[in-house]
């Protein structure tokens, strides 16, 4: 007999950790099926879904052909221990090895594990191992985990402060957020301040970063995200990343390119560093690479950071690293990638729900005051009436009224599934489906007028 809502979250409420997850809803909200871009909750209710479970399942709930490749998989070869190879997980390396050498001129290995922050865990065993250095850089506003040492270059210390102290925490440096510049600049005439303040950490020994005599950074390494995701969806200027290449190769220091979760086309190219034409020395992936069907994560680093001479077998390990599933589905997904235009689909789709989501910023400028999106990675900054103070309570609101599932368009019933982001979490960070098609943006942007006119009455 299947139980009641109400008894399995009285179940939960007893028997689960709450430390996994997050309570978001009060009580949390439960669902039964999933199809294309919408979520639906036991009552049979459709959720049209912008999120995709953090733009792990770009491709679509259910998509066949992914789908098919775990089912096929399953028939045939379903467990394996990682020691022994099998012909999906040499296949998934060579492809993402070739793709990069095609993309960025190197040559490189790839490496797997399970779940973004292991793999970022990974990563930086790797850039111990070849430098010798256990110090580095990251972004203010920077999401890379909440394992130990993932949490430890990610910058909030809210997720650190219960657990000890992090002696590698790593030297945080403002993003270029440009809507809320942290030095006060406007973008049309900064002449990229804030990249010129990096640079001058290495002008003098006394900066603390530089021994100019030895020719060393005490810091080997810069982890960054071409585009913050728990941040908000910040895109940084288009010269930004170029210039901060730069400074780091004139200082050999590594970047590391976060890609879990804007990788696979969610910014309109397979990475998203490419829309900013810089090679990263190690590349980080995760979440969308089997459509959220299997946690397969994984590192590519340059030849020379990874070749097994360096980092030898052994150097992490995990059961669960290159399981049949996660990469037979992932095969199929590269292949997927390379048979289709996902690269001209996102950006025509991210471009018409991006004009239509300015279209609502003009008419709501007493509730949005910024939007902006790359690819279909789009975000609505949600202030007050004067266009700029954050306004929290009104995010958290919409998010809870979509959550209802009580909005009504096109004479039928249904909620809207939002996501939170931001420095101030104030930020509706969209990562819809790749396959929404525009009558579901026009569907969409209607479901968040209404939100909008239900949750700020008096300022619409
Ligand atoms: C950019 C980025 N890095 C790392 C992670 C951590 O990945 P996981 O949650 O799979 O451990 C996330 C998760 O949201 C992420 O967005």
């Amino acid at each position: 007999m299947s139980r009641t809502t109400e008894e399995l979250l009285e179940l939960e409420r007893k028997h689960s950790s709450w430390g996994d997850t997050v309570h978001y809803l009060e009580p949390p909200k439960f669902f039964e099926r999933a199809e294309g871009s919408y979520l639906y909750d036991r009552d049979g209710t459709p959720y049209l879904d912008l999120q995709m479970w953090y733009s792990a399942a770009s491709f679509g709930y259910g998509n066949r052909r992914l789908n098919g490749a775990l089912t096929r998989q399953l028939n045939r070869l379903p467990q394996l221990a990682s020691q022994y190879l099998h012909a999906e997980r040499v296949e998934l390396a060579a492809a993402i090895a070739r793709l990069n050498t095609s993309k960025f001129g190197l040559d490189g290995r790839v490496h797997f594990n399970v779940g973004g922050s292991q793999a970022i865990e990974d990563s930086l065993k790797i850039v111990r191992n070849a430098t010798g250095k256990n110090l580095v850089f990251a972004f203010m506003g920077g999401y890379h985990g909440r394992t130990l040492g993932a949490s430890a270059i990610t910058s909030s210390y809210r997720y650190r402060r219960r657990f000890g102290h992090f002696s590698d925490r790593a030297h945080f440096v403002p993003f270029p957020y440009c809507f809320r510049c942290p030095y006060g600049k406007k973008k049309e005439d900064c002449g990229l301040y804030c990249l010129k303040q990096f640079e001058s950490n290495f002008d003098t020994e006394y900066n603390s970063f530089w021994d100019a005599r030895a020719g060393e950074s005490e810091f080997p390494a810069f982890y960054i995200e071409p585009i913050q995701g728990t941040g908000g969806y910040v895109i940084p200027p288009p010269e930004y990343f170029p210039g901060l290449k730069k400074i780091l190769d004139d200082h050999h220091i590594l970047m590391v390119d976060d890609e879990i979760q804007m990788g696979f086309y969610r910014a309109g190219k397979f990475w998203a560093i490419e829309n900013f034409g810089v090679a990263p020395d190690i590349i980080v992936f995760g979440k969308a690479l089997t459509n959220g069907l299997n946690p397969l994560s994984g590192v590519w680093a340059r030849e020379g950071l990874i070749s097994p001479g360096v980092f030898p077998p052994g150097s992490t390990h995990s059961t669960f690293s290159s399981n049949t599933l996660g990469t037979a589905v992932a095969l199929e997904a590269v292949h997927m990638m390379e048979e289709e235009d996902y690269e001209g689909m996102t950006r025509r789709k991210g471009a018409y729900f991006l004009s239509q989501l300015k279209d609502l910023q003009r008419r709501y400028p007493r509730v949005i005051g910024d939007t902006d999106g790359m690819g279909m990675a789009l975000r609505v900054e949600l202030c007050r009436e004067d266009g700029y103070e954050p306004d929290r309570e009104l995010t958290d609101r919409m998010f809870a009224e979509g959550m209802k599932g009580d909005l009504v368009a096109r004479s039928k019933r249904m909620g809207l599934v939002l996501d939170v982001g931001g420095y101030y979490k104030n930020v509706l960070t969209l990562a819809p489906c790749f396959d929404i098609t525009e009558d579901e943006i026009d569907l969409a942007v209607e479901l968040l007028e209404q939100l909008i006119r239900r949750c700020a009455p008096d300022r619409v």
